[in-house]
């Protein structure tokens, strides 16, 4: 049997699945260990179940041990593994792609309602036991039914956000590297850069993976080019947006909302957004359902299965 490091608590029956297939060392406290402590556990390892929260860059995975022959992360982000370093060291890696777009694209209604309804202001009056009663002035949001949805990234979480957009009868627009095919495109109207975009979209949601391009994509001089009173939403990572920007453009309205369910530095987010209250603010929940985790980590059993077995991993990222 081929041993595994599962490097934080998994979902029940995906630990039942490595433990019947695997001689898996789990990590049932789920503390997150330091790089020093992966190593060190890695050590007569064949393979590595990892999740973002284990970044792996060039030294380190230049100090793995031989043994390790594939990482599998419980992700379809990838930002977090230096995958030239580990092509280099011959290292397999996979990722967890697809299985999330639903739940992700969820979320991502989800913040982009929470935001233009007021759903936290909402919330608190009601928990608070402040809600007087009717008032026809009372907490008024933005409607979105007819209004313009820019998407800053229109793969398959993209895709999926926009079919639960044009449910709500949101005109779909969007910015990606690569126009989509008509059949995917599906009526919206494609943007070849990121200002055309941005200067029609009332709301914009951010959708696109981490890259040395999309970094701090929205920023002072990109938050300029938003309609007055745009809503922003972000389901994808934090280091896509500049708080400090963001912060000053919801303080002073240029920007009416933001929800948000991932944040630069997470956990430790930038602490004026909780003194916000036109932010919807989720902790990183894109993927959590029951079925997309335990989907996430299948794929992950897969990929190791795979290859394993000698047989080409279903979703490789070297
Ligand atoms: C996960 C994610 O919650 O898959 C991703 O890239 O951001 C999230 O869906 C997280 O990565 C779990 O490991």
């Amino acid at each position: 049997m081929q041993k595994i490091l599962v490097t934080r608590k998994m979902p029940p029956a995906v630990e039942d699945r490595l433990a019947a297939s695997y001689d898996a060392t789990f990590n049932p406290s789920d503390e997150i260990m330091t790089t020093e402590q992966l190593l060190d556990r890695a050590d007569g390892m064949d393979g590595l179940l990892i999740c973002p929260s284990e970044p792996l860059s060039p030294e380190t995975i230049a100090k793995l041990p031989n043994s390790v022959k594939i990482v599998a992360t419980f992700s379809v982000g990838h930002e977090h593994v230096a995958l030239d370093a580990a092509r280099d060291k011959g290292l397999v890696v996979t990722n967890t792609p697809d299985v999330l777009n639903d739940a992700t694209a969820d979320i991502t209604m989800l913040c982009l309602l929470g935001a233009a309804r007021r759903a936290y202001e909402g919330e608190a009056m009601v928990r608070k036991d402040q809600w007087k009663g009717f008032r026809t002035t009372m907490l008024l949001g933005t409607h979105v039914s007819g209004k313009p949805l820019g998407i800053v990234g229109m793969g398959r979480i993209g895709q999926a956000v926009a079919r639960r957009a044009r449910g709500f009868d949101m005109k779909i627009h969007y910015f990606n590297r690569t126009r989509l095919t008509p059949d995917r495109e599906a009526g919206a109207t494609y943007h070849d850069d990121a200002q055309s975009l941005f200067s029609v979209s009332e709301f914009l949601s951010i959708n696109c993976p981490s890259t040395d391009e999309t970094r701090r994509l929205l920023n002072a001089e990109s938050i300029a080019w938003l309609p007055d009173g745009a809503i922003v939403v972000n389901t994808a990572r934090g280091d896509i947006v500049d708080d400090e920007a963001l912060i000053a453009a919801l303080k002073s309205g240029k920007i009416a909302a933001a929800g948000l369910d991932v944040y630069d530095g997470e956990p430790a987010l930038n602490p004026a957004y909780r003194g916000l209250e036109n932010t919807f603010l989720m902790p990183h929940l894109g993927s959590a359902t029951v079925e997309t985790r335990n989907a996430m980590g299948f794929c992950a059993c897969d990929n190791l299965d795979a290859f394993f077995t000698g047989k080409p991993c279903p979703t490789p990222l070297t």
